[in-house]
């Protein structure tokens, strides 16, 4: 493998797609891009009239820094033009394509998903009170039970949080309490390699220790363990009973263009997660945009997003994007190595999938599992593919680029956020040269530069990532929480500022090299130091804990815990167990630490704040560098040795 990736990384070669890519794609014409920011409000307004609305907008934009209204006076429902827009001409097309882990395959076309969106919806709206605006909470794993309880509280108005199926009852907890949920919908369980994942129980749990907003929970029959879970009478309802004679037409709510679609938490530089808040109108419209722009998506194609809805590109490029353009979308339950590692080509060969979206450490998985995997599939549908989530190294994307995608295929490299609703940095596939490792250029629409410490652009070379302009799907604040919007994003720069670095070259091709905050990316998953620490120290025997992200071929980062011992207790591998636990327990699986490094004291100015350069540099196994500042300087080559020890038992 290593000869043909050097033999790859040959400058001159050029990536671009082909002619017959070039001539049938969506965008052809390179012009777009200066129409886009001569009149950057006409350009957007344009996209919002590919939306049905029940009343057009008074204004495009209202902006007063940080605050931003789209097609304000607007009005439109987010699952009518997922669903009602296709009924006519794309009825008896599949919508959604459902493969499950044990290899089931349930598919639905526009007609009837429509059907079960509006059947769930008129259930919540009736039976359990559901009402425009209030939070309903998604607990599920990845059946079509979720796209559709999507659905179903847009059609209601009311605001979905999907909570990721991986996370902790803890975790769930704190969701359900910070956005005041009234209704909860989740399953008996979810499948994952071949486990089962008990979600009603994990639920039981996080509500057994409050959450008094919560009326109901609707639980859906998943994995035959009805008899094994505990259903509490007058608060658990099963879902299919439920929904089953209600009628199949549920009148949409009217939204307001800025009514709130939907909360999604993610990670910050706190404890505490943020609820990102997304409008419906600037939402729905960049959604709609960016999923036929970049996925250069046409009416036969068949499209897969790996991504769990449980994070933003499941809800834009699963759920909401595809369905507005009236795709048929594949959505596959479990992990890609089950039962064998080939399961993502299997799909990909069964169901003709042309357009595939996955995230960088998946890449690399399948690049180490070998290519036995790959070929024994026919992967000649495939005709675009994507990634998204985390830097992609070049050897990654060149394979890529020519194993799965037989050299016939471009690669795009999404940049985007949970904040900013959709992607904002790529190629248009049909028109620019595409560089491994780089994302490309902002979207048609969108604009964006490298800025220096002091906030002035950099024309070439690196800095900071900002928006410069408001956009259709940016967030519109976090949900109970005015200050952090403002703190986090708004107040280093006069301009949106992103919390990641990147290079900018003479061609203005962006390269995203990751965070600069203290948030770690861990297979593409946002992960806050600070979170995980706080989960270390509810541990009876830790007195302190400090968390970096260390290097990792497959998973670009992993987490490194350096813990200092309360007095008298002992580093144990049953300790590290435990403190690994800990943290599974309290945040879920995905925030596991790789290893624990216990020392006497962790470095730290004369004022006492811990200097995590150092921590980091350890990690990555870098000279620690000026310790000059510290109060402490001895502690660093003690922490180095347990480092050593630790790292070497670890693996
Ligand atoms: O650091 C960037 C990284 O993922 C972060 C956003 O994470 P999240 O809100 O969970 O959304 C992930 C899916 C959109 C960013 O701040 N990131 C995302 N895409 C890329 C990326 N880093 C480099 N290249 C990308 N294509």
């Amino acid at each position: 493998m290593s000869d043909t990736i050097e033999s790859l990384l040959d400058e001159n070669r050029e990536y671009i797609a082909s002619d017959h890519f070039q001539e049938n794609a969506q965008y052809q014409d390179e012009s777009i891009y200066e129409t886009a920011s001569r009149d950057r409000l006409a350009f957007w307004e344009k996209k919002a009239s590919d939306l049905a609305w029940f009343k057009k907008w008074n204004s495009v934009l209202e902006w007063s820094r940080p605050y931003a209204k789209w097609f304000d006076g607007g009005q439109l429902n987010a699952s009518v033009n997922c669903l009602d827009v296709h009924l006519e001409s794309r009825k008896n097309k599949t919508a959604i394509i459902w493969e499950g882990e044990l290899g089931e395959v349930r598919s639905f076309t526009y007609e009837s998903l429509a059907k079960q969106v509006n059947k769930l919806a008129y259930t919540m709206r009736q039976t359990f009170g559901v009402k425009k605006g209030d939070r309903v909470t998604l607990y599920m794993p990845m059946i079509p039970e979720l796209a559709i309880s999507v659905l179903a509280c847009a059609r209601i108005g009311a605001i979905h949080s999907v909570v990721f199926g991986g996370f902790s009852a803890d975790s769930l907890r704190d969701r359900i309490e910070d956005s005041q949920s009234k209704l909860l919908i989740t399953a008996d369980g979810g499948y994952r390699r071949g486990e089962i994942v008990p979600l009603k129980d994990i639920t039981d749990s996080a509500l057994s220790k409050g959450c008094p907003s919560l009326e109901s929970v609707l639980v859906v029959s998943h994995v035959g363990r009805e008899a094994r879970i505990h259903m509490t009478e007058g608060r658990d309802y099963d879902y299919h009973d439920s929904i089953a004679d209600a009628p199949h037409v549920c009148e949409p709510e009217k939204m307001e263009s800025e009514d709130t679609l939907f909360i999604l938490y993610t990670s910050g530089t706190t404890g505490k997660p943020k609820g990102i808040k997304h409008s419906t109108g600037g939402y729905l419209t960049h959604a709609k945009y960016s999923t036929r722009a970049v996925f250069d998506l046409n009416d036969d194609d068949i499209y897969w997003c790996t991504a769990d809805i449980g994070w933003i590109t499941g809800h834009t490029y699963l759920v909401y994007g595809p369905l507005a353009n009236g795709a048929t979308v594949v959505m596959y339950e479990g992990s890609p190595d089950y039962p064998d590692k080939d399961r993502f080509w299997s799909i990909i060969d069964r169901h003709n999938v042309s357009i595939f979206y996955t995230a960088p450490t998946a890449i690399r998985a399948f690049m180490k599992w070998g290519d036995e995997f790959i070929t024994k599939h026919d992967l000649s549908s495939l005709r675009l593919l994507g990634t998204v989530g985390e830097p992609i190294n070049p050897e990654a994307w060149i394979w890529y680029h020519d194993v799965i995608g037989g050299g016939n295929c471009p690669v795009v490299d999404t940049w985007w956020q949970t904040e900013t609703g959709g992607i904002m940095i790529t190629n248009l596939p049909g028109l620019n040269v595409m560089k491994p490792g780089k994302a490309g250029l902002p979207l048609p629409g969108i604009s964006a530069a490298v800025l220096d410490q002091n906030g002035q652009p950099v024309t070439h070379g690196g800095g900071l990532l900002s928006l410069t302009e408001p956009w259709p799907s940016m967030l519109r604040g976090v949900w109970g929480d005015d200050q952090r919007y403002i703190d986090t994003y708004w107040s280093k720069f006069n301009t949106y500022f992103a919390g990641d670095g990147a290079t900018i070259d003479e061609d203005g091709y962006y390269m995203v090299l990751g965070r600069v905050d203290d948030v770690l990316n861990v297979a593409g998953h946002r992960i806050g130091t600070m979170e995980v620490e706080s989960a270390l120290v509810e541990h009876k025997s830790v007195a302190e804990a400090a968390v970096v992200g260390m290097p990792d071929d497959i998973k670009g980062q992993s987490i490194l815990a350096f813990v200092i011992l309360k007095t008298g207790q002992h580093d144990t591998p049953e300790l590290h167990a435990e403190l690994i636990q800990q943290v599974c327990d309290s945040i879920g699986p995905i925030a596991k630490p790789r290893a624990i490094v216990c020392a006497s004291d962790l470095p730290k100015t004369r004022s006492g704040k811990i200097m995590r350069r150092i921590l980091r540099n350890i990690a990555e196994n870098k000279e620690v560098g000026d310790t000059t500042t510290l109060g402490n300087p001895a502690v660093v080559a003690e922490i180095v040795v347990s480092f050593k020890a630790t790292f070497q038992a670890a693996l």
